[in-house]
C-alpha cells in the first residue's frame, strides 16, 4: 500500500477502479490476466512501467491491436493513465491459497480465493537459470524479480507471456532497453531462456 501513497500526487483511485471496468473484460477484475497468458497479469505491476506501456500502446511504439482502441487519447488521457496505473499497482495477489478461519461467509471466501495467483512451475534447470538471472537480469528487474520503477516485475507473470515478449525483443519488434535493442536477451540461447523462466516460477512466493 505504501507504493500507492508515494505515487499519489493527485492520483484518483476511484477513477482508476472505474477505468479498470473496461480492462477487466480481458485482464479480469483483479488484473490477473487470463487465457493462460494471452492476456498478461497487470495487477501489482510497477507504476512507472504500467504508465510507460500504456503510453507506448497509445503512441503505437508498442503494437497491441486488441488494446489500441482503449488507449486512444480521447479514451485515455494522461491523468487516466496515472489513475489506472496506481490502481493496478495496488492490487495485491497472493501466492498461496488462503487459510480460512472457519468464520468467513461464502462470499468472503470467494473473494479471498479470487486474489490468489500461482504460476505453474515451468520445466528447466533452476540452478542454471538462477545464476543467469542473478548475474544478468537482477540489476534491473531486482533480485526478487519484482522489478522497480520502469523495470517490470517478472515473477508472478504467465510464463508463455514472458516467453512471447522475449521472442519479440529478440526479433527487434519490441525495445528491451534503450541502450541496446534486444541487448542481453540476444546473448542467451533457448535453453538458457527456458532456465531463467523456470527459475522465475520458483521464486514467486516470497514466503518460501
Ligand atoms: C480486448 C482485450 C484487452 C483489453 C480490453 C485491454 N487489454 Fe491490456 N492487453 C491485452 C493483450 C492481448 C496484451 C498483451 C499484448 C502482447 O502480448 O504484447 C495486453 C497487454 C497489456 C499491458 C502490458 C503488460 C506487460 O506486462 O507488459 C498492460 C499494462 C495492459 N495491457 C493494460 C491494460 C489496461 C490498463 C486496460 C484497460 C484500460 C487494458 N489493458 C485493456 C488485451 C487487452
Ligand atoms: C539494463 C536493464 C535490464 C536488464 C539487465 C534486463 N532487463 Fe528486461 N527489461 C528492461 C526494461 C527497461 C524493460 C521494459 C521495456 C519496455 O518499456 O518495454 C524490460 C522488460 C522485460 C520483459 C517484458 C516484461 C513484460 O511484462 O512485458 C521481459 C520478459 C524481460 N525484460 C526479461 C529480462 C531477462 C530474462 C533479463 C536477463 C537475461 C533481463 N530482462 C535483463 C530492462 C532490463
Amino acid at each position: 500500500m505504501c507504493a500507492l501513497v508515494s505515487a499519489s500526487v493527485a492520483v484518483d483511485l476511484e477513477k482508476g477502479k472505474e477505468i479498470n471496468g473496461t480492462c477487466a473484460a480481458c485482464h479480469s477484475d483483479n488484473g490477473q490476466g487470463g487465457k493462460k497468458g494471452e492476456y498478461p497479469r497487470i495487477a501489482g505491476q510497477q507504476v512507472k512501467y504500467l504508465e510507460n506501456q500504456l503510453k507506448s500502446f497509445r503512441a503505437r511504439t508498442r503494437v497491441n491491436i486488441p488494446m489500441f482502441p482503449y488507449t486512444q487519447e480521447r479514451e485515455m488521457s494522461d491523468a487516466d493513465v496515472k489513475d489506472i496505473a496506481a490502481y493496478l499497482n495496488g492490487i495485491e495477489l497472493d501466492t498461496q491459497m488462503p487459510t480460512y478461519t472457519g468464520k468467513e461467509d461464502a462470499l468472503t471466501k470467494l473473494l479471498m480465493a479470487e486474489k490468489v495467483m500461482i504460476i505453474p512451475r515451468a520445466e528447466g534447470d533452476l540452478e542454471a537459470g538462477g545464476k543467469i538471472y542473478q548475474k544478468q537480469c537482477a540489476s534491473c528487474h531486482a533480485k526478487s524479480g519484482r522489478g522497480r520503477g520502469m523495470f517490470p516485475m517478472l515473477v508472478g507473470q504467465y510464463t508463455n507471456y514472458l516467453k512471447r515478449q522475449v521472442d519479440l525483443y529478440r526479433a527487434g519488434d519490441r525495445a528491451h532497453d534503450e541502450e541496446a535493442v534486444g541487448g542481453v536477451l540476444n546473448t542467451l540461447d533457448e535453453k538458457q531462456i527456458q532456465d531463467v523462466l523456470a527459475y522465475l516460477t520458483s521464486i514467486q512466493d516470497p514466503k518460501e
